[in-house]
C-alpha cells in the first residue's frame, strides 16, 4: 500500500510525499561496503532518536540533519529555510577536531554506538553554531539545569549538514510491535476507517487527568492515538518500559476496542515547552494525525514555562500551515463536590474540594507502597508503578 494517499485525512507536513531514507533492498550491500571506507561519526542514543525520525519520515519534510539556513531560520523564526514552520533545529553536532578531519570529506557513514555503519551522510555543509545562543532561543534559557539546555551544550559547536540514507535497521529498538512509522500508523488509521484522529503526546505514566482529557477528545474524534515518547528522558522520568506497560493496562480495561491504539514515538524528549508542543504536533501530523492534544504545560520542566504558553505559541502561526488542530485543556483535577474529573473552565469550587497531588508527592506515596486514591491513579497503574519502584526500576 502506498505511503499516504490523497483519501488520507491529512497530508504530510511541508506540501511533500512522506520522507524514506532507507536504500533500496538491492542497493544495501554495496553501501555497507563503500561505507566501510568512509569516515566514521558515531552517534549517540539521542542522535539515534533522531535519525529513526527522519529516515521514518516522521520528520517530514527534512532528508537528513539540517544546514545552516533551516538551523538558523528555525532557530530564530521557527520556520525551515523554505518558510515551511519548524521549531526546533534538528541537527548533527561534532567537536571542533571532528570538524576540521571532515572538512574535505564529502560523505560520512553514521554509526551506532558500537561503530557499527548504519547510514551515510552525503556532507553538504559544516558550520559553527552558538549553542547558548540556540538555548536562548529554544528553551527561553541557557540554565544548565534545565535537561534539554544540558544536552544542547553538550553537543558539538561545529553541525555536519546533509542528506542520509540508510542501508541498515537501528539497533535496539525496543517495543518492535508498537513501533509503527508514520506510514504504518496511517495504514492503521485507513483500515479502522478513522478520519478524526487525535494523538495523545506523552512521557509519563498515565493518570486520570490523561485519561479524562484524552476521552473528552475522543468525543468529537473517530479514534485515538496513544503516542508515547520513548527516546532519552531525563533520569527522573519513569522508565518507557514500565510507562508501556501502564499504557496497555489502561487500554485494556478502560477504553472500547476500536477507538483507541498505542505506538511508539522514538524521539527523544527536549522539554522545550511551547517550541517543543509545535514539533510534537507537526511530527504527529506526518503520523497522520488530524488532531493533537495540548494540556497544562506540555513538555514543560521545572518552572521555565507559563502554564499555558505552550498553547499560545500555536496562534503564531496560520492553523493551513500547521496543518494539524491542537486541542487545548485547561488544568484537570477530580473535584470532591463535582464527584468528577473537571478543569478550572468546567468546575465552581475551590482548591479544597480538588485533588490536586504533586508529582513529588505521588512518588513519595508509590515508594511507601502506597496507591495515590483512584481518583487520581486508576489501581492497576498504581500497582505497577509500586511494583517498579520497590523492583528498582523506576
Ligand atoms: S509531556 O512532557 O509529554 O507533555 P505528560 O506526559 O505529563 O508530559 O503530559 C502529556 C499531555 O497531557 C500534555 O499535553 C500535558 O500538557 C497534558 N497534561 C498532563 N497533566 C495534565 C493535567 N492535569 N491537566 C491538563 N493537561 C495535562
Amino acid at each position: 500500500m502506498s505511503a499516504e494517499t490523497a483519501a488520507d485525512p491529512i497530508s504530510p507536513h511541508g506540501g511533500v510525499p512522506l520522507v524514506d531514507l532507507w536504500a533500496a533492498p538491492g542497493e544495501r550491500d554495496a553501501l555497507r561496503n563503500h561505507a566501510r571506507s568512509l569516515p566514521l561519526i558515531r552517534l549517540g542514543s539521542r542522535e539515534l532518536s533522531d535519525l529513526e525520525m527522519l529516515a521514518t519520515g516522521a520528520f517530514t519534510p527534512l532528508t537528513g540533519f539540517m544546514g545552516e539556513a533551516d538551523h538558523r531560520r528555525s532557530r530564530d523564526e521557527m520556520r525551515l529555510a523554505s518558510g515551511t514552520p519548524w521549531s526546533i533545529p534538528i541537527t548533527l553536532g561534532v567537536d571542533d577536531d571532528r570538524a576540521r578531519e571532515l572538512r574535505s570529506a564529502r560523505e560520512a557513514a553514521l554509526a551506532d554506538e558500537r561503530g557499527e555503519p548504519l547510514a551515510i551522510l552525503k556532507i553538504r555543509e559544516i558550520y559553527p553554531v552558538d549553542r547558548r545562543r540556540e538555548a536562548e532561543a529554544i528553551f527561553t534559557t541557557s540554565d544548565e539545569n534545565h535537561p534539554g539546555v544540558q544536552n544542547l551544550l553538550s553537543s558539538g559547536s561545529f553541525c555536519i549538514g546533509g542528506d542520509v540514507t540508510l542501508f541498515a535497521d537501528l539497533p535496539d529498538r525496543s517495543f518492535p510491535e508498537y513501533r509503527l512509522s508514520p506510514r504504518r500508523t496511517r495504514e492503521a488509521f485507513r483500515e479502522r476507517g478513522w478520519r478524526r484522529i487525535v494523538a495523545f503526546q506523552t512521557r509519563n505514566p498515565t493518570h486520570r487527568a490523561h485519561e479524562y482529557i484524552q476521552k473528552a477528545a475522543l468525543e468529537v474524534c473517530d479514534g485515538l492515538l496513544l503516542h508515547p515518547l520513548v527516546g532519552e528522558t531525563k533520569s527522573d522520568d519513569v522508565p518507557a518500559a514500565v510507562r508501556m506497560e501502564t499504557y496497555r493496562v489502561l487500554l485494556d480495561c478502560y477504553y472500547p476496542k476500536g477507538r483507541a491504539m498505542l505506538a511508539v514515538m522514538p524521539a527523544h524528549m527536549r522539554y522545550g515547552g511551547p517550541r517543543e508542543a509545535i514539533l510534537h504536533a507537526i511530527v504527529r501530523r506526518n503520523y497522520g494525525c488530524t488532531h493533537f492534544i495540548v494540556g497544562r504545560d506540555h513538555a514543560g520542566v521545572g518552572k521555565y514555562y507559563g502554564t499555558y504558553d505552550a498553547q499560545k505559541i500555536f496562534e503564531r502561526f496560520d492553523q493551513a500551515e500547521i496543518g494539524i488542530t491542537p486541542l487545548n485543556f485547561e488544568n484537570t483535577f477530580y473535584c470532591r463536590r463535582c464527584e468528577a474529573m473537571a478543569s478550572y473552565k468546567t468546575c465552581p469550587h475551590s482548591d479544597d474540594d480538588r485533588l490536586l497531588l504533586s508529582g513529588t508527592k505521588v512518588r513519595e506515596m508509590l515508594r511507601r507502597g502506597e496507591a495515590p486514591p483512584p481518583e487520581y491513579t486508576r489501581p492497576e497503574i498504581a500497582a505497577i508503578l509500586i511494583r517498579a519502584m520497590r523492583s528498582g526500576e523506576s
